[in-house]
């Protein structure tokens, strides 16, 4: 994931650049929809920052109530045009804004790295049941992890941002992971692009080792929550 603070007014990153269209030149239906396509990064972002305080506000809340968040942090980003030109090309989809609306998900991005596992779970329950948060696919790689060994529960939402046009829902794509999965997860991408993509059998058979050694760090660390909450009767944890 290509990272930009949330917090910066990174609008001027995120303006499409004509040149960027001009590669798609041919497709005369999404050209005429450029000026609109040019102004759909600044809605996402608007949704991204709303999404980012309603995670603040679950942060808040758990700090007053148990005294620490689970949270350990939280990265934003909105994917570059030139990417998401280049995935729906990868998927085989026609440019237009439908489709990219559509079927692009990610385009507004944001992943939250937890203490513990348990705790990505609470979380992801907790926007299932909200009305600002239309929870739309969920892909469980903790519980099945991909092949090479990647960790994270990927969800997909929705959430409404008012416009004087009327309420739009954005997609937004959350990656949740612990900071073990992270970990590894940062590694294995500096490790594959450094290799041009083209890992030698026993490196990806040693990160595979890796991403298992990971997930028994999160295990232990579980069962080190459960004890100490045993030790303390019971105070939430
Ligand atoms: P994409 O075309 O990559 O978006 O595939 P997808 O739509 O099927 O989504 P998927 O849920 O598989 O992965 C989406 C995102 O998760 C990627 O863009 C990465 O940020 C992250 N991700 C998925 N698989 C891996 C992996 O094997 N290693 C690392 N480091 N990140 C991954
Ligand atoms: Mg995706």
């Amino acid at each position: 994931m290509e990272e930009h603070d949330s917090t910066q007014p990174a609008l001027n990153q995120l303006q499409i650049h004509v040149k960027d269209l001009q590669q798609w030149q041919g497709n005369e239906d999404f050209a005429n929809q450029a000026e609109e396509f040019k102004a759909l990064p600044a809605l996402y972002r608007h949704a991204l920052n709303d999404l980012q305080n309603k995670i603040d506000v679950i942060k808040t809340e758990w700090q007053i109530r148990d005294g620490f968040s689970p949270i350990e942090h939280i990265k934003s980003r909105i994917k570059e045009p030139k990417s998401i030109l280049q995935k729906m090309q990868r998927k085989g989809y026609e440019f237009s804004l439908e489709n990219m609306e559509l079927h692009i998900h990610d385009i507004a991005g944001m992943r939250i790295v937890c203490a513990f596992v348990k705790d990505i779970y609470r979380l992801v329950d907790h926007l299932s049941v909200r009305e600002d948060i239309r929870v739309l696919e969920i892909k469980d790689y903790i519980a099945f992890p991909k092949p090479n060994g990647y960790q994270s529960l990927h969800v997909i939402v929705a959430i409404p941002l008012v416009l004087m046009e009327g309420t739009r829902w954005v997609k937004a794509e959350i990656q949740l992971r612990t900071l073990a999965m992270d970990f590894w997860a940062s590694m294995e991408h500096i490790l594959y692009y450094k290799f041009d993509k083209q890992l030698p059998p026993h490196v990806a058979e040693e990160l595979k080792e890796a991403a298992r050694a990971a997930d028994e760090l999160d295990q232990k660390m579980l069962r080190l929550r459960r004890e100490i909450l045993e030790l303390t009767e019971g105070d939430s944890f």
